[in-house]
């Protein structure tokens, strides 16, 4: 070998092994955990419930006026948050079936223009929030719909076309509470911020002086990672809890980090219900394992003065062991200290039946959709067009979707306006916590999930969306459009 080829081939050698070297050093720094750091020392910030003016013809006139604020997120800091009403996070809304709402949405976030989407309520297109209904500084939106499905916990977000991680990030998100009758009947902890708690859970990263970082690292396959975890805007947060039993509203309102939520004691919570309303009957767990924007509600059972930390375990997101550390696979965090009063007040046991969901009937579907989420950004290979509709369904039609993975990567499926439920994910028939009313379910990769679908009947020329809920997928195209119109 002449000198100069040895040189050359050194200098490769010594190149591959500066890449790996630096490949390792991002991979070894990229997990993130809190466990055993907190102090619990701040109490939990309940979101106050909206009150909602009636105007003459009975509709609930929701003021929202989104706003920048600043908000001291990490102690002796000031960080620019947004929030509706106040600086950071949004009002609960709180609306029974049969209810109209006519929210009033005022964007005063300056010069950015946003929207307001209603996450898993049924509505027609023009007051969805998605894209098309874009909010311009200074205006005021005013979509209005009548609540007319189950009992469950919704969420809003802001929805602008390629925009939706900063928005959110930013903390412009909501809890919006549906109930129906037959969940008032039901023995349920329901005493808002008592025993009945919101729990909206938010990664972040945060410069020194407090501001918002924004930064990706080189690696970054399913979005911004933060390492800093806020409930309901509040950063190590315990809860004072006054009753024996006690129910957590869950919300993933983060835009690419997984959480696999259960007591840091491995007791055992039972699960009442999921995105689309409450299960038929409560589901024993010790984890559940929440995507963004999935959510759930449990109810779990206290000892008098007892303290116990709810803790996001490492969550299991089947992807090889690179891409799964980049993606918050081998993270851990503490969430949120549970602090029971030394006396509790009584609460009665769990109901044993919850609601009326019954079984899906796969029969009653007119035809099936086939979707592959492909990359990092595309449904069968076509990144979103805000001018192009993808689907067109036929009111009041019944479908099944199929949605595989086509990818290495985690990904969800969100269509918008719809419950759905599972007939199958990952090869076989969903278990107990994912059988009732879905909106949002994780796909991991490579696999499928195979959806039972009841569309509205509300025909519109407007779209509505159907995307993966990571958000920087969704923001890259990874999302489609569907009218609900007569076909032909
Ligand atoms: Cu949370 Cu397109 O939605
Ligand atoms: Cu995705």
């Amino acid at each position: 070998m002449s000198r100069w080829v040895k040189i050359a081939a050194l200098t490769v050698a010594l190149a591959g092994a500066a890449f790996a070297a630096v490949l390792f050093a991002l991979w070894s720094s990229a997990a993130e955990s809190n466990v055993g750091e907190l102090e619990f020392a701040n109490e939990l910030a309940i979101p106050p419930l909206a009150e909602p003016e009636l105007d003459s013809e009975g509709r609930m006139a929701f003021a929202l006026e989104l706003q920048r604020g600043t908000s001291e997120l990490l102690p002796g800091t000031t960080t620019e948050t947004w929030g509706a009403n106040g600086p950071q996070l949004a009002p609960t809304l709180r609306a029974s079936r049969g209810d109209l709402v006519a929210p009033e949405v005022t964007n005063g976030l300056g010069s950015e223009t946003t929207t307001l989407h209603w996450h898993g309520m049924r509505l027609p297109a023009e007051a969805d929030g998605g894209p098309h209904q874009a909010i311009a500084p200074g205006e005021t939106w005013t979509p209005q719909w009548e609540v007319d499905q189950p009992a469950a916990t919704l969420w809003y977000h802001p929805h602008p076309h390629g925009e939706t991680e900063e928005h959110v990030y930013r903390g412009l998100v909501g809890m919006f509470i549906l109930d129906d009758p037959e969940s008032r009947r039901l023995a349920l902890p329901d005493d808002y911020g008592i025993d009945d708690i919101p729990v909206i859970i938010q990664d972040r990263k945060l410069d020194d002086d407090g501001s918002l970082d924004f930064s990706k690292g080189p690696i970054s396959p399913t979005g911004l990672l933060g390492d800093e975890i806020f409930v309901n805007g509040t950063h190590d947060p315990h809860v004072e809890v006054t009753r024996e039993r006690v129910r957590l509203r869950l919300l993933n309102a983060s835009g690419a980090r997984f959480y696999d939520i259960g007591l840091a004691d491995g007791r055992s919570f039972e699960l009442v219900g999921t995105d689309g309303g409450l299960l038929s009957s409560p589901v024993t767990m010790e984890r559940i394992l929440l995507s963004p924007a999935e959510r759930a509600e449990i109810v779990v059972d206290l000892d008098p003065g007892e303290e116990v930390v709810l803790r996001s375990f490492e969550p299991d997101l089947a992807t090889n062991v690179f891409e799964g550390r980049f993606a918050g696979a081998d993270d851990s965090f503490d969430l949120l200290e549970l602090r029971a009063a030394a006396e509790l007040d009584p609460a009665p046991p769990v109901p044993a039946r919850l609601a009326s969901v019954g079984e899906p009937d796969a029969s009653a579907a007119s035809q099936t959709r086939s979707f592959t989420l492909s990359g990092q950004g595309a449904i069968d290979g076509r990144s979103m067009d805000i001018d192009r509709i993808d689907q067109v369904v036929p009111p009041g039609a019944t479908e099944i979707w199929e949605v595989e993975n086509g990818s290495g990567t985690p990904h969800s499926f969100h269509p918008h306006d719809v419950r759905f439920r599972i007939l199958e994910i990952a090869g076989g028939p969903p278990p107990p916590h994912l059988d009732g009313l879905k909106d949002t379910v994780f796909i991991p990769p490579g696999e499928s999930a195979r959806l039972l679908i009841e569309f509205g009947d509300q025909t519109s020329e407007h779209p509505y969306m159907y995307h993966c809920h990571l958000l920087q997928h969704e923001d890259r195209g990874m999302m489609g459009q569907f009218r609900v119109s007569p076909i032909g």
